[in-house]
Parts: C-alpha cells; sequence; structure tokens
C-alpha cells in the first residue's frame, strides 16, 4: 500500500454500520464512473490516464528537455487554475529541486508582480511555456501577451520557435491559432480531461519534463494508484473509504474539511487539492468547503480555531513515513535551552510527536480527524497521491449527486469582468 489510511479518531463521531450502509451507494458510483454513465462522462479521460501515457512520449519529453535546458536558465510557466496548480504543486513538494528554475505567471493580474518577473529575467536565458486549455483564459492570455513582448526584443521570430511551447485544444482556440501562425513548439490537452484533472496531461507533465522532474515516477505511482483504485470493494479500497467517510461527515455537519499537513512542501499541494475537490463538488448549493493548514506553522496562528471554534470541521492529515532526509537534533554541554532531552532526536521525530498531539487534542476538542499517510515523499508517491484524490472526489462527486466534472459557476465572474472591461 503506497498510501494508508487511519481513522482511529472518527470513533464516537462515525459509527463501523455508517460505513457499511453506503456500500450499495459507493458500488453505483463506481459503475457508473467505470461504465461511463454517470454525470459529466464526457470528462472521463483521467480515469485509465495513466497506463496510456507510453514510454516513448515521455522519452520525448525528456530529450525536449535536455534540449531547453541546454539553452535556457529560466523557464516561464504560464496557466492558471489546472493549467498551472499541478506543475507548482509537483515541484514544491519536491523541494523545488529543479534542473531549471521555474518561475509562474498567468495565475494572477497584478502588474508589480509581472514587471518584477520580468526584471527577475532580464538577463537570463527564457523558455516560456504557454499553458491553456480553452486557449482563451484572459489571465495568461494577457500575461503571454506581455511576456513574449519582452522576448520578442530580445530574440528573433526564429529563435521564438524554439523558446515558445504551447499546450493547447488540439483545434480550438486563440493559443492554437498563435501557435500556428507563429510556428511555435506545441502539445495537445485530451478534451476529455478537465483542468483541474490534467496534471498528467501534458499540462503538467511538459513543464515537469523541461524543469527536470523524475515524470516517469510519477506517473508509474499514478498507474499503481490507477490500479489500487479501480477495485470497487469499499473495503479494499482506500480512496473510496475516505470519500465515503467525508460523505458521512458531511452529513452529519461537518461542512469543512481542512487538509493539514506538518511539510511546507505540501503547501501547494494542498492547493491543488483544493481546486480539484471545491471546483468538482461545490455545486448546486452542496459541497465541502475545501480548506488546509501547514503545521506546525499554523497551529501558531489557527490552533485555537482548530481546537476551541465552531465544531462544522473534520480534518485530514497527510503524513509522510519516511522523510527525504532527516536532520539530528545536536547536544549541547550546558543544554542553556533545556532542549537535550531530544538531543540525538531527528527532526521528524519531532514532528510526528507534534502530529501525533495535534491528532489527539482536536479529537478531544470536537473535530474528529482522519490520516493519509504516504510512504515517501517522492514523485512516485506524489503521482499516486494525485490519483487518489482524483479518485476520490469523482466518488464523492456521485454520492452528492453533483457532476464532478463540469465548473459552471466559474462563468459567474468572467461575465462581469468582460462586460467592465468592454469586451465585444
Ligand atoms: O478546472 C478548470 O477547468 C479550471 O480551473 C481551469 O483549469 C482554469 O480556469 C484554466 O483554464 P484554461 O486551461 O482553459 O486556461
Amino acid at each position: 500500500m503506497s498510501i494508508t489510511l487511519n481513522t482511529d479518531y472518527l470513533k464516537g463521531f462515525i459509527q463501523p454500520t455508517d460505513l457499511s450502509s453506503l456500500t450499495a451507494q459507493v458500488q453505483a458510483a463506481h459503475l457508473g464512473l467505470h461504465h461511463k454513465s454517470g454525470k459529466g462522462n464526457d470528462f472521463l479521460g483521467w480515469l485509465d490516464l495513466p497506463s496510456r501515457i507510453t514510454e516513448g512520449f515521455l522519452n520525448e519529453l525528456n530529450a525536449l528537455a535536455k534540449e531547453v535546458q541546454s539553452h535556457s536558465d529560466v523557464l516561464i510557466s504560464i496557466g492558471i487554475g489546472g493549467s498551472y496548480l499541478g506543475i507548482r504543486s509537483t515541484i514544491e513538494f519536491l523541494g523545488g529541486v529543479s534542473k531549471l528554475p521555474v518561475y509562474y505567471a498567468g495565475h494572477n493580474i497584478s502588474s508589480d508582480y509581472l514587471h518584477n518577473l520580468l526584471e527577475t529575467v532580464k538577463d537570463k536565458r527564457v523558455t516560456v511555456i504557454v499553458i491553456s486549455k480553452s486557449g482563451t483564459t484572459t489571465e495568461p492570455a494577457v500575461a503571454f501577451r506581455v511576456i513574449k513582448k519582452a522576448l520578442e526584443a530580445r530574440y528573433s521570430a526564429q529563435e521564438l520557435k524554439k523558446r515558445i511551447i504551447c499546450v493547447t485544444d488540439e483545434k480550438k482556440g486563440a493559443l492554437r491559432t498563435i501557435a500556428e501562425k507563429s510556428g511555435y513548439r506545441s502539445f495537445v490537452i485530451p478534451d476529455d480531461v478537465g483542468g483541474r484533472f490534467s496534471v498528467l496531461t501534458p499540462v503538467g507533465l511538459v513543464p515537469l519534463a523541461l524543469a527536470g522532474i523524475d515524470i516517469k515516477s510519477l506517473v508509474e505511482g499514478a498507474v499503481k494508484g490507477q490500479n489500487e483504485y479501480s477495485v470497487m470493494d469499499l473495503e479494499k479500497n482506500t480512496a473510496y473509504r475516505y470519500a465515503a467517510l467525508r460523505y458521512l461527515l458531511y452529513k452529519k455537519g461537518k461542512k469543512i474539511e481542512v487538509l493539514s499537513s506538518f511539510y511546507p512542501e505540501m503547501f501547494f499541494v494542498a492547493e491543488w487539492f483544493k481546486q480539484l475537490f471545491g471546483e468538482s463538488e461545490g455545486k448546486n448549493g452542496k459541497g465541502i468547503f475545501p480548506a488546509s493548514l501547514i503545521f506546525s506553522t499554523d497551529l501558531h496562528s489557527m490552533g485555537q480555531l482548530m481546537q476551541d471554534g465552531e465544531r462544522n470541521i473534520f480534518e485530514t492529515f497527510v503524513m509522510i513515513d519516511k522523510p527525504r532526509f532527516d536532520v539530528e537534533i545536536p547536544f549541547e554541554a550546558e543544554d542553556i535551552d533545556g532542549f537535550n532531552y531530544v538531543a540525538g532526536k531527528g527532526i521528524d521525530y519531532v514532528n510526528k510527536k507534534a502530529y501525533e498531539a495535534t491528532a489527539a487534542a482536536h479529537f478531544e476538542g470536537g473535530v474528529p480527524n482522519m490520516t493519509l499517510t504516504l510512504c515517501k515523499g517522492d514523485a512516485f508517491h506524489l503521482g499516486h497521491l494525485y490519483y487518489f484524490f482524483e479518485k476520490a472526489i469523482a466518488i464523492h462527486g456521485y454520492l452528492l449527486d453533483v457532476n464532478p466534472f463540469d465548473q459552471p459557476g466559474v462563468e459567474a465572474y468572467k461575465k462581469k469582468m468582460f462586460a467592465l472591461l468592454g469586451k465585444k
């Protein structure tokens, strides 16, 4: 098992019979997905995506990566939402160590941000990857315009063909037209994979390969997830158990899920999770509000509310069994700070004790909580976790009887913004 689920601290909140009473509903959700007969069934390309990624394609991306790394100092990745979060989450989870430093653009409309970014890269050799499934999203389109203009002042049109890569729809959208007219290299986002489920399509794989991330391991972990979480049996399928438990907690008035972890490297994984879960289930007046905290940092800011605030929260911890590196706490002869009692222990040991204490305290304070534990904090286990959450939210969406694969609500602000901007 690459991921385990501990539910000890649901005791008293969820009865074993509550879970078994959901068996038939979970099976119906499973069949709806796997027979492609449920809501949103034209967006199920993610379901068997990991196993359809070929070795040849990954080799092609790694070869492109070598070429780009040889002529670039930095990569600018332009995109927002599903065309941004999975990339950043992967790079940051793996410790931010990439062969090609990555800067992000198109995920906000701050002029100061864009100005500072252009200043930062002005003396660097730049490659840009612009990612937009629709090819028409305002934030990345505007950022791409600005960045392209800056690059045009430095590079010939011929050189830009090497330095601009587009990831977009096969036929539709302005970005496809731009790529074709200008002769930029391009990759296709499959029609049947929604933005928030697209981290293992070229949306994620191309920039991650360019950055030097081990995309083969990421995909292998997801393939393992695809196999493990294709089992219909609620007892054997951890993703389904997690989905069913969330559903039961929601029905008992726990309307907010806090994804808590004890690693700052998880910050963007949680951001990715929030988009995946929030956009998938928050519709028709339903849906758990996904929030996230990074401990122990946030225990010193949000700890009070978690322990003692309104009891409409449940918590899901994400822990990592073995850190990639551990750091020993040194012994000091004088022991002025009084911490010799942990001398010789690893920092991870203290972190795990902080987790154990927090999970117990929050439970006693009325916050039911469960813990997902990954064996390791590497690309393989992250790929596995991505698939775990994708499968879990698909099942949970069906339990809630919503379409987990659309996002009609996202259009409302855009319509008003376009009217204010005078778009014709
Ligand atoms: O999940 C989604 O579909 C959205 O969050 C999109 O990923 C986001 O709006 C970006 O869209 P696009 O890739 O079309 O620019």
